[in-house]
């Protein structure tokens, strides 16, 4: 079974609960996975088939209220779709209440199953050890965090399989700060283009935290030919047509995308094997890299989307429009604030995969 930190003992127990043959009402199942629904009858205004999902804990509740007053302030009064919280540990009343009250949409507050979220028992802890000493003898952020590892692992292969999240298409990770009003509806534009993975920032990635990764992408490769798509977006991810990773992902704290791509099998193909070299514990393979070079790889180039129009910031980087839409959207950012053409920004990248 699984070895669990003693602060989530619970949960083992109501994995075990849920493991006998007593069956429950779905009103037992609601208490026992600790799910809550407020505005249980607030019907979406937008027409899609998506939510704003959020990963939280308790102790975050001041950047989850920022985050979705902005939210709520700019876009989702005027569309009311619903929201889903997700926590490995139970939410407090108050943080759902607090929360709750600031939108009109339905809002589910649901808990992680464990083995979604905790190491699993096969990684092997003295080689995951060594990786994490390893990582903070070269001062690499998140270098010695487990849990860190847990949410990245967790972004990447489990969050569109829980339970609340099963029956929405689209979602946008919202995670923080928005500076213009949203006129238009994302996710009607996502459908309508056939859109599967939109984003607004683009950069390089540490390397030291990803040592492994390509060269296990480059076997997937090797071993399932069939997934890559002819039209994909490889010339973003490598300079030499796939022999080396140049680093270059989408930002995962801002995302809007299609959860049917990642529930498709050459995405769960993808990161079953990725999950069974350890790489997420044993070196520290984070979900932005894994979504990026999975999208650019097994869907057509055609698919991702730059929303230049949406100015978003997550510390300690920022894109802000320019022109026109700076002005239509009423937006706040400092105009130079903009990471687009700075050294460290692989949008350029991005964009030349249209225009040569
Ligand atoms: C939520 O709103 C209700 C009704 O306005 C209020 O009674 C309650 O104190 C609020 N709760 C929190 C935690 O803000
Ligand atoms: C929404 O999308 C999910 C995932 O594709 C699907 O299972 C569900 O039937 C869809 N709901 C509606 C109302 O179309």
């Amino acid at each position: 079974m699984f070895s669990l930190p003693a602060s989530s003992r619970k949960y083992f127990v109501v994995l075990v609960v849920l493991g006998g043959d007593t069956p429950f009402s779905d009103e037992q199942l609601a208490t026992i996975s600790h799910t809550r629904v407020y505005h249980p009858d607030a019907q979406p205004v937008g027409k899609e088939n998506a939510t704003l999902v959020f990963l939280a804990r308790n102790s975050d509740l001041d950047d989850v209220k920022t985050s979705v007053e902005r939210m709520e302030r700019r876009y989702n009064h005027q569309n009311r779709y619903p929201w889903v919280f997700l926590n490995e540990q139970p939410f407090t009343d108050e943080f759902m209440e607090t929360v709750a009250n600031m939108t009109e949409a339905q809002i589910s507050f649901g808990l992680i199953p464990p083995e979604h979220w905790y190491q699993p028992e096969w990684i092997d802890e003295e080689k995951a050890t060594q990786g994490r000493q390893k990582m903070h003898e070269q001062n690499i952020i998140y270098a010695e965090s487990v849990p860190y590892r847990n949410m990245c692992r967790f972004n990447s292969g489990f969050f569109f399989k829980h339970e609340l999240l099963q029956s929405y298409k689209y979602y946008w990770r919202p995670n923080v700060d928005y500076f213009c009003n949203i006129a238009y509806d994302p996710f009607t534009y996502m459908r309508e283009n056939e859109k599967i993975y939109g984003w607004t920032i683009s950069f390089y990635e540490w390397e030291p935290t990803i040592p492994t990764l390509w060269e296990t992408t480059k076997e997937f490769m090797a071993q399932h030919p069939g997934y890559i798509h002819p039209d994909n977006a490889m010339r973003y991810l490598s300079d030499d047509g796939g022999k080396t990773y140049n680093l270059c992902h989408f930002w995962s704290n801002f995302e809007i995308a299609d959860m049917d791509f990642w529930r498709s099998p050459a995405y769960q193909a993808y990161f079953d094997f990725l999950e069974s070299r350890g790489g997420f514990y044993y070196e520290r393979w984070g979900d932005a890299p894994v979504h990026s070079i999975a999208v650019a790889l097994f869907a057509p180039k055609t698919a991702i989307h730059f929303f230049r129009d949406v100015g978003y910031r997550h510390e300690p980087f920022q894109h802000c429009p320019q022109g026109e839409t700076y002005k239509q959207g009423s937006c706040t950012c400092k105009r130079w604030d903009n990471i687009d053409y700075r050294s460290n920004s692989c949008t350029p990248r991005f964009e030349r995969l249209f225009y040569d």
